[in-house]
């Protein structure tokens, strides 16, 4: 299995998911090859809380990467996980037409390029 996968399973440990149980990971790699990681984070609000793929996004821009080339979320299903329609809007915003993987907790994979999720978006070119 490649590193960004095993990174977005990895962080799926650290998961803070006490209310849903429902535990995700997130790995976002930049053109340099560097890989950063998120799990998601859940609040008693619950409106609060925050997803896998967007605490990924923002730890890494916050670190100053840009210009991501691949995605991964992992998460315990057997049909696999895909990022919320929320997590979509912010990966196209930061990543674009990237490649995502899903994984599961067997391996079993799927790639898709985030286009086709998320197809007609939203964004800068409109403003
Ligand atoms: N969740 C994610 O972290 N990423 C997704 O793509 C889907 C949902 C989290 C949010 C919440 O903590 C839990 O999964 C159940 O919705």
């Amino acid at each position: 299995m490649n590193k960004l996968l095993e990174a977005a399973l990895a962080a799926r440990q650290n998961a803070h998911a006490p209310f849903s149980k429902f535990k995700v990971g997130a790995a976002i790699e930049d053109e340099s090859g560097r890989i950063f990681t998120g799990c998601n984070v859940e609040n008693a609000t619950y409106g609060l809380t925050l997803c896998a793929e967007r605490v990924a996004v923002f730890k890494a821009i916050s670190e100053g990467a840009r210009n991501f080339k691949r995605i991964a979320v992992a998460a315990d299903t057997g049909v696999l996980t895909p990022p919320c329609g929320a997590c979509r809007q912010i990966l196209w915003e930061f990543c674009g037409d990237a490649e995502l993987t899903l994984v599961n907790l067997q391996g079993k994979t799927e790639v898709f390029q985030l286009r086709d999720l998320f197809p007609r978006p939203f964004d800068a070119s409109f403003l």
